[in-house]
C-alpha cells in the first residue's frame, strides 16, 4: 500500500524527514505547508512535492493523506498535531512534544480520540550505539539501574536561526531544546521509570549579553529571554535517581558534549553518541575490573532510521519506539525543573513507591505544580 505523507513546517529539520521518506519504498510526500509560503514552494520544488500551501490545514484536507510530519517550531507543535490526530491522521512530531505537559496531554487525548498514531522525533534512540546499549540493558548486562547522569552541553551554541531563544515560541532554552534529547535517551535506557520528585535551577548568564558570541549563528540579543544553563535532579518512584545538565553557553571545558552515564549493580555505561568511543561499559569479572569498548557501529543517519521505523509503524509492521506517554513524562520533568527554579522548591509529580535502601525516607518539601 502506498503511504501518503504531508510535511508541516518546511525549515531545517523537515529536510531530514524528507531524506527518510525518500529512503522508503512506496511512500509519497504529496503536500507540504509553511507559514512562509515562499519557503514551502522552494521546499516543494526541491523534493518534487505536488501540493504546496501556506496554511497547514490545507494539508490535512488533502484526501488520502495517511500521516504528517510536524516540523514547526515548538509553539506550533500541538495545534497542527491535534488537528491531524482528530482527523485520524498519524503524526510524527518533532521534539519537544510540545511547549508544556498540558499541551502534550491534549495531543495524547487527540491520538486516542482519532485512533491515530503519535510519536516524537527523538532520533537519538535510533543511533546504533543507543540501540546496542538498550539491548545490553534489556538482556540484564548492567543489572538493576539505579542512577543516571545526563548532560547536553554546548560551550557557545545558542541557535542563530528560528526562534529557539524566545520563550513564547520555544517554551525555554537548552533544557527544552537539547536537554529534551538527553532526557529522552537516558530515561528510555533506564527503563522509563516514573518521575516522583524534581528540583532544578535555570540561569541566564550569557545569551542576552551584547558582548556574547555564539558559534551557532547570530540572533537579536534583546529578544533572548530563555535560560542558557539548566540543571535538575529527579527521583523516580522505583527509587532510582537522575541528575541533568543542559547548556547552550557556559565556561565549559568542552565545546559540545553529550555524555549519558548509567549505573547498574552489574555494570555501568557511558554513552556519548558523537564521541570516538560512543559506548564504554564498566564491569567486573571476578576481582578484575573490566572496560568493554565496542570497536565499530554501522554508519547510518539516525533521522533516516527514525523515519524508516515510522513508516514501518504506519504499515502496522512495528510499534512506535518513542511512545507518547514517555514524551509526556519527559515534558513533565522539564516543566518541573522550570517550576522548581521559579519557586525555589522541589516539585512532586508522583509519590515515590520505594526509597533506596541506604536512605531513610525524609520529610518532603511539598510544592506541587506544573506549567499549564
Ligand atoms: N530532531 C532533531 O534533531 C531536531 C533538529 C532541529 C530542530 N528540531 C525541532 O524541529 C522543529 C523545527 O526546527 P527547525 O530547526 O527546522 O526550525 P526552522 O525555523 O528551520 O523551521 C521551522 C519552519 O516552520 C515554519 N512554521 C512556523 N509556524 C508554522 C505553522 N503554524 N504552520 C506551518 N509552518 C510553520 C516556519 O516558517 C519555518 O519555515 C523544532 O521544534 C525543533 O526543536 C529537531
Amino acid at each position: 500500500m502506498t503511504i501518503r505523507v504531508g510535511i508541516i513546517g518546511c525549515g531545517g529539520i523537515a529536510n531530514e524527514h524528507m531524506n527518510g521518506y525518500q529512503a522508503c519504498e512506496d511512500v509519497k510526500v504529496t503536500a507540504c505547508a509553511d507559514l512562509n509560503l515562499e519557503r514551502a514552494k522552494q521546499f516543494a520544488k526541491k523534493y518534487g512535492i505536488p501540493k504546496v500551501f501556506g496554511d497547514y490545514r490545507k494539508v490535512l484536507e488533502q484526501k488520502q493523506i495517511n500521516a504528517v510530519s510536524v516540523c514547526t517550531p515548538n509553539y506550533a507543535h500541538a495545534e497542527p498535531a491535534i488537528a491531524a490526530l482528530n482527523h485520524g491522521i498519524h503524526v510524527l512530531c518533532e521534539k519537544p512534544i510540545a511547549m508544556n505537559a498540558g499541551e502534550a496531554a491534549k495531543m495524547l487525548k487527540a491520538a486516542r480520540t482519532g485512533k491515530a498514531l503519535l510519536t516524537i522525533g527523538h532520533h537519538m534512540r535510533f543511533i546504533p550505539c543507543s540501540q546496542f546499549l538498550k539491548n545490553m540493558i534489556n538482556e540484564g548486562d548492567l543489572g538493576s539501574i539505579y542512577y543516571g547522569r545526563s548532560q547536553a552541553l554546548r560551550r557557545r551554541g545558542v541557535p542563530g536561526w528560528g526562534q529557539f531563544h524566545i520563550k513564547e515560541k520555544s517554551g525555554g532554552g537548552p533544557l527544552i531544546d537539547i536537554g529534551v534529547h538527553a532526557l529522552d535517551l537516558i530515561l528510555w535506557l533506564m527503563g522509563s521509570p516514573e518521575p516522583a520528585t524534581v528540583s532544578g535551577n535555570v540561569y541566564t548568564k550569557f545569551g542576552n549579553r551584547p558582548d556574547f558570541f555564539s558559534r551557532w549563528g547570530d540572533y537579536k540579543r534583546e529578544d533572548y529571554d530563555v535560560e542558557d544553563f539548566a540543571c535538575g535532579y529527579v527521583k523516580f518512584t522505583n527509587g532510582a535517581a537522575l541528575s541533568l545538565e543542559a547548556c547552550w553557553a557556559a565556561h565549559l571545558p568542552e565545546m559540545d558534549a553529550f555524555p549519558q552515564l548509567i549505573l547498574g549493580d552489574k555494570g555501568g555505561a557511558l554513552i556519548a553518541p558523537h564521541a570516538p568511543e560512543p559506548v564504554r561499559i564498566s564491569t567486573t569479572r571476578g576481582e578484575t575490573l573490566m572496560n568493554i569498548i565496542p570497536a565499530d557501529f554501522p554508519d547510518v543517519r539516525p533521522h533516516t532510521e527514525e523515519v524508516k521505523h515510522w513508516v514501518a509503524c504506519l504499515r502496522g509492521e512495528k510499534e512506535v519506539l518513542v511512545k507518547p506517554e514517555e514524551s509526556l513524562n519527559v515534558q513533565r520533568v522539564i516543566d518541573a525543573i522550570y517550576t522548581s527554579s521559579e519557586s525555589g522548591h522541589e516539585v512532586i509529580i508522583n509519590q515515590p513507591l520505594s526509597a533506596p535502601s541506604a536512605n531513610k525516607p525524609g520529610k518532603k518539601n511539598a510544592t506541587a505544580g506544573s506549567r499549564k
